[in-house]
């Protein structure tokens, strides 16, 4: 064992340069650590780079191609050989400052396969293999090379085929927005063209038929797949490309209409990770930390300035309508009037964080406007917000405010006041901030996931880790493990979160959304839900609701994980219900997790043990269908009694016609305990075991 200078980091580590591993000259094979995942790479008669995979000695990916195509030459795709091959091993073990558990295991074989062209100009590609127990991640390389010093690259042709018509879980590949719900199809009848009549506050651009990633599938013989990215940096999001007829996707990078190409980089360079992870069952995509490990380990060091939190939000008024970010509605949310009624609950119930949106000037000039370049400003406050005597309050009663920075879809007005604004946060010792980009990226012609703005979502963490700060970003780039570098992109959006279901026209989230979301957009990260609605039914909008009962929003503080977790709900709307005990008590920082059971797209119950505690947390939730599910505490620790509170839908709960009904069951918990609990259609379970 190694200890290294960061004294969170312990690292046991082997690493083994084995040499090649040949079949024959033009093919090479790669296994995971126990051997269940075999990938195989070859040159075929062209000198095309290929892959495939296999699970269980089964087929699971079919030969797929490789390759890329340029702005100002010919395309890689052919003509290659293979000219130097490495294989290594890795077994280490990390720690995460906080997470869904403390320590994570590495472990890990690695193909290198350097490749190059026959015929001049005898260009170099090198592609690199990880396989794990859980899936594989593959990048290419562009090595520093004679006659080329940067490409300019049109598209990437990574192939993904596929064995079968399996059935998929999928979001339309939409260049600016994750906020989609997910569909249920088989892959033959994804349709991502049919989802551009989408309403949100942000805007969408579907081009082609492509999906996003993670996008989620299940074999015929339950083996489970998905495919996304890690460690996206200097390069556009990938979506991928449908291709019916072959059963196959090709990656399709997010483009700018600003310029011939999608990815301009100097060599060398490497790309991100193509991911695939694969799973004999929906429960181990979970337990599968491929995205996380494929990223490089921190580089900021102790990051102990942030604490996971809970917090509350002068937020949802907003969102059902009863308050607005703009002054000149006259029902302005972010006031010096407002605040203190947030402070003082959060205060009383261990609820240690407050975001504050709609404080600084520019709100009149958002939605709806194009010129919103020059617009916001993020210093400076609304005169009804008292930015001094709200802070101070607040940290007189242990609440730290959230500082929120809408920046409308204008990066470049947010980047000229970026260390003005956070130098403004550390004067009133603000250590976290919201992000937001509604609205068509400005400029024109630039999308919310291409290489322009993936940059400047980067540039955001990095500049905010110069000042101690940690970014909760929506409308973000989707989530690629860069938290393991970074800790302080703590968490963001990128799905269709909670606020929809405060004015969405479509009716809002419906009660099967976060058990399709634990098995695909939870695979790539934290995820900022905002859950926590106890006035379901929305009394100010007439034709919204919540589509899940109580017990199922009190679930989700366990089963979706992000180091902070908003109660978003107003105080008035929790006093005096007792449900709210589980979210008083329920953790956000975890030692380990289990997930207990699963199916995409009908239920999932994780248990979550709390760090510094030793108590242990269970959410479950279901879809539309009520059902009985079956708990077996053996993951607790032996020996140990636990004072457990089960909050769950009473026999008549229903998500829509009895929505608020809840039971209170008093337990003492060992690990040799069995117990059927009942969901409600759209319902769930919160269990907290207090140890004793
Ligand atoms: C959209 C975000 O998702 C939401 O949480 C926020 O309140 C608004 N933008 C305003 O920034
Ligand atoms: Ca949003």
């Amino acid at each position: 064992m190694r200890n290294l200078k960061l004294s969170y980091l312990f690292v046991i580590m082997a690493f083994t340069i084995t040499g090649c591993c040949k079949h024959n000259e033009n093919s090479l094979a790669i296994s995971s650590p126990s051997n269940n995942i075999n990938v195989d790479f070859f040159l075929d008669d062209n000198g095309s780079p290929n892959y495939a995979i296999a699970f269980l000695g089964e087929n699971i990916i079919d030969t797929s191609a490789m390759g890329f195509e340029f702005l100002d030459q010919p395309q890689m795709q052919s003509g290659f050989e293979i000219i130097e091959t490495e294989t290594s091993s890795v077994n280490e073990e990390w720690e995460m400052p906080w997470g869904e558990q403390r320590m994570v295991v590495n472990n890990y074989n690695v193909l290198i396969v350097k490749l190059q062209e026959e015929q001049p100009p005898k260009r170099k590609l090198n592609v690199y293999f990880k396989a794990y127990d859980y899936g594989i991640g593959f990048r290419y390389e562009f090595p520093k090379q004679n006659g080329i010093d940067s490409l300019f690259i049109i598209d990437e042709n990574t192939q993904f085929s596929l064995t079968d018509d399996h059935i998929c879980w999928w979001t339309p590949g939409d260049w600016d927005i994750y906020e989609h719900l997910y569909n249920t199809t088989k892959f033959t009848d994804i349709d991502a063209i049919s989802k551009r009549n989408h309403y949100g506050l942000a805007q969408t651009y579907i081009p082609e038929n492509a999906v996003n990633t993670p996008v989620t599938m299940r074999t015929d013989n339950g083996i489970h797949l998905s495919f996304h990215e890690a460690n996206l940096t200097d390069y556009a999001g990938m979506t991928l490309k449908i291709d019916k007829e072959n059963l196959s996707m090709t990656s399709e990078l997010v483009g700018s209409d600003r310029f011939d190409y999608k990815v301009k980089r100097a060599l060398p360079f490497v790309t991100p990770w193509r991911t695939i992870q694969i799973s004999e069952n929906a429960t181990g995509l979970i337990d599968s930390k491929l995205i996380l490990n494929l990223n490089e380990p921190n580089i900021l060091g102790d990051v102990s300035w942030f604490i996971p939190k809970k917090y509350m939000g002068i937020w949802w008024e907003m969102h059902i309508g009863t308050k607005s970010w703009d002054m000149k509605s006259g029902k302005h949310g972010a006031t010096t009037e407002n605040a203190p009624k947030f402070i003082d609950f959060a205060s009383k119930n261990n609820i240690k964080g407050l975001l504050i949106e709609g404080w600084n000037t520019g709100w009149e000039h958002w939605i709806g406007f194009e010129d919103r370049e020059g617009v916001f400003d993020f210093v400076t406050p609304y005169p009804d917000y008292d930015i001094d005597k709200v802070v101070a309050y607040a940290k007189s009663k242990g609440v730290e405010i959230i500082m929120h920075h809408e920046t409308s879809g204008a990066p470049r007005t947010y980047d000229k006041q970026m260390d003005t604004a956070f130098a403004l946060m550390n004067k009133y010792g603000i250590t976290s901030v919201k992000t937001g980009y509604v609205g068509k990226i400005i400029p024109k012609g630039e999308y919310h996931h291409g290489q322009w703005m993936v940059n400047h979502y980067r540039k955001v963490i990095e500049t905010a880790a110069k000042y101690n700060i940690a970014v909760n970003a929506h409308e973000p780039i989707k989530a690629t493990g860069i938290r393991r570098t970074y800790p302080n992109a703590i968490s963001r959006e990128g799905l269709r979160g909670q606020e929809f279901n405060a004015w969405a026209q479509d009716g809002g989230n419906p009660p099967e959304h976060l058990s399709i979301v634990a098995f695909t957009r939870m695979l790539a990260g934290p995820i900022d839900f905002t859950p926590g609605v106890f006035d379901i039914k929305l009394p100010t909008k007439e034709n919204n609701q919540v589509n899940t009962t109580i017990a199922h929003q009190l679930a989700l503080y366990v089963v979706i994980y992000s180091p902070i977790q908003m109660a978003c709900d107003l105080p008035e709307n929790y006093e005096g219900n007792c449900a709210f005990d589980f979210i008083r008590d329920v953790g956000v920082d975890w030692e380990q997790t289990k997930v207990l059971n699963g199916e995409v797209g009908d239920f999932v119950t994780i248990a979550r043990e709390e760090r510094g505690t030793g108590n242990w947390f269970v959410g479950s939730i279901t879809d539309e269908n009520s059902r009985d599910i079956t708990i077996n505490f053996d993951f607790l620790p032996a020996k140990v009694s636990y004072k457990a509170m089960v909050y769950k839908d009473a026999r008549d709960t229903h998500w829509d016609n009895n929505p608020t009904s809840y039971e209170l069951e008093e337990l003492i918990v060992t690990n040799d305990l069995t117990k059927t609990f009942h969901l409600a259609e759209g319902g769930g379970l919160a269990i907290s075991l207090i140890a004793q």
